[in-house]
């Protein structure tokens, strides 16, 4: 009924599967969020000072979210040059005050989180996934704790154990390509770093259990990240939203069961989860199991659509430039020997230059497009004042391309980052992992196991683009995907065995 209308487009941005309960969704949401927000607009308080620059919009209620939902980084980069570098737009109700470049991002990293905060936000996509008791359902100084446990389970001694299990799996999951052929980068990438991180993060027990019903309760609770998720509340009777809280359940169950047998262990493996097993909250309490169970699937999922989105756009940046593909390789052979030992931590490090292809992709095409905050107080930036109930936004894509800033911003120039200078000339400009009391504890090991994986795929592939297409950016997820990700391959030596 509404095809190709902004109506529907805006449907699908939400993540709605199926377009008659999108619709009838779509059309009460609106109906009520209207009538709310008007009445919202009488009763908010004035606020002093200069609010930022406001985007004009003739569409009541839905506001920029067509234009926005359609192609938001040009949006956003379009805003800048018009507005600056502090802008505001109404989308579905809310306003977005987004802050570009270094200077205004400083705003979001240096705030306390009971100014500009995260829960918000969040808590409603998040905690349903993740369970109670950890993340966004808990105060912030408890998460800053739960967060600390984590980055003492990431240690040096644990990736260096990581890189040979992540060779490994590596190596058997690609035993299924053969010789030549397509494939679909995106899902063999999405399936194989779970694989590595529930095996290195997990551990063995829950690795060994990871079968294809457990493979589907990921499936399910990754559902949960849509953006119907994130407007509406948890407790509507929607499939996804119902598949989401079985799977939760049944994970859980799982968790338990191998937590306590852990726990009976008179020789327990040394890995996160033992280390989650023997941490404490300052005040001297253990985690519960289902803390423990909680932070466990949040650790995987946070890395999840993370990592394999951008490894898979590593891959077709390489696919594209065969030459920059050729000196991947041959930095392999350099670092590691013709005869392709199992590889180790130290050889990781010293592949420098497939750490500038890993970071340049994080630059184009970082994951978390957009990282938000509940503006609680009136927060005062570059002479300007953002009132409460604004959400304040910072988009890595769009500061990572200020053409200001990045030279030949939109060109893949992973030499660009040979001079450390470069990432650094301004504190915010480079921020695929967030910064401040937010930052992400994940990018060590996700350097490690996208590293890995990479060494072992260009030892023994070489990838091609299918009929010459890179893909498009998929901007109706929450995560940029890739578009159609198929990739063609061939044994780069039928001869060696990897
Ligand atoms: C390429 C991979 C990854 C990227 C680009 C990435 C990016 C980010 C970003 C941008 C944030 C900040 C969010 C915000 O400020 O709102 C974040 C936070 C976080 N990430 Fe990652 N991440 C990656 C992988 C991982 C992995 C592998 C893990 C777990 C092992 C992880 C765990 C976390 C956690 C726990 C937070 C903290 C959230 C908070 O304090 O609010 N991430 N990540």
């Amino acid at each position: 009924m509404f095809a190709d209308s902004p109506l529907e487009q805006l449907g699908d941005s939400l993540g709605f599967a199926d377009v008659s309960t999108g619709t009838v969704a779509l059309v009460t949401t609106t109906l009520l969020l209207s009538a709310a927000l008007a009445y919202r607009k009488l009763t908010e308080p004035k606020v002093q000072g200069i609010t930022p620059p406001f985007i004009p919009s003739t569409i009541p209620f839905l506001g920029q979210a067509v234009s926005f939902g359609s192609s938001p980084i040009e949006f956003l980069l379009a805003a800048y040059e018009k507005y600056g570098p502090v802008f505001s737009f109404t989308m579905v109700g809310k306003t977005f005050t987004y802050l570009v470049g270094s200077e205004s991002s400083a705003l979001m990293f240096n705030s306390k989180n009971e100014n500009l905060n995260a829960e918000d936000v969040y808590s409603r996509l998040v905690t349903p996934v993740f369970g109670k008791g950890v993340a966004y359902d808990v105060p912030n100084s408890i998460f800053m704790e739960q967060k600390k446990m984590f980055k003492t389970g990431l240690n040096i001694v644990r990736f260096r154990e990581h890189v040979h299990i992540i060779e490994e799996e590596t190596k058997d999951y690609f035993k299924r390509w053969g010789a030549s052929g397509q494939n679909d980068l995106f899902q063999a990438l999405s399936e194989l770093i779970i694989l590595t991180a529930s095996h290195c993060l997990h551990g063995r027990e829950i690795r060994t259990r990871l079968d294809e019903h457990v493979a589907q309760l990921y499936a399910d609770l990754d559902g949960g990240f849509t953006h119907l998720a994130w407007l509406l509340p948890g407790w509507l009777p929607f499939p996804s939203f119902r598949k989401r809280d079985r799977a939760q359940r049944e994970m859980k169950k799982i968790f338990h069961e191998v937590i306590s047998k852990r726990r009976a262990d008179p020789n327990p493996d040394d890995d996160m989860l033992q280390t989650l097993i023997d941490s404490k909250y300052k005040t001297g309490r253990p985690l519960t199991d289902d803390e423990i169970s909680g932070m466990l699937i949040g650790l995987l999922l946070a890395g999840q659509h993370t990592s394999s989105t951008t490894s898979s756009w590593l891959g077709f940046f390489l696919a594209k430039d065969k030459e920059l593909q050729d000196r991947v390789y041959e930095e392999q052979k350099q670092v590691c020997g013709e005869g392709f030992a199992p590889l180790d931590y130290d050889q990781l490090k010293e592949m420098s230059l497939l750490d500038r292809c890993l970071k340049e992709t994080l630059r184009l095409r970082p994951p978390i497009m957009t990282m938000m905050r509940m503006c609680r107080t009136s927060q005062n930036v570059l002479g300007y004042t953002i009132p409460p109930g604004h959400q304040v936004c910072v988009s890595p894509t769009t500061n990572h391309r200020l053409p200001d800033t990045w030279k030949d911003f939109d060109k893949f120039i992973p030499d660009r980052f040979i001079d450390p200078e470069v990432a650094n000339s301004e504190k915010f400009a480079y921020i695929p992992f967030g910064a401040g009391r937010h930052r992400c504890i994940g990018e060590s090991f996700a350097y490690v196991q996208i590293k890995t994986i990479f060494s072992i795929l260009i030892r023994k592939y070489e990838l091609d683009l299918v009929d010459g297409y890179f893909p498009e950016v998929n901007v109706s997820t929450m995560i940029h995907t890739p578009t159609n990700p198929v990739i063609k391959y061939r044994l780069r030596h039928p001869d060696i065995k990897i």
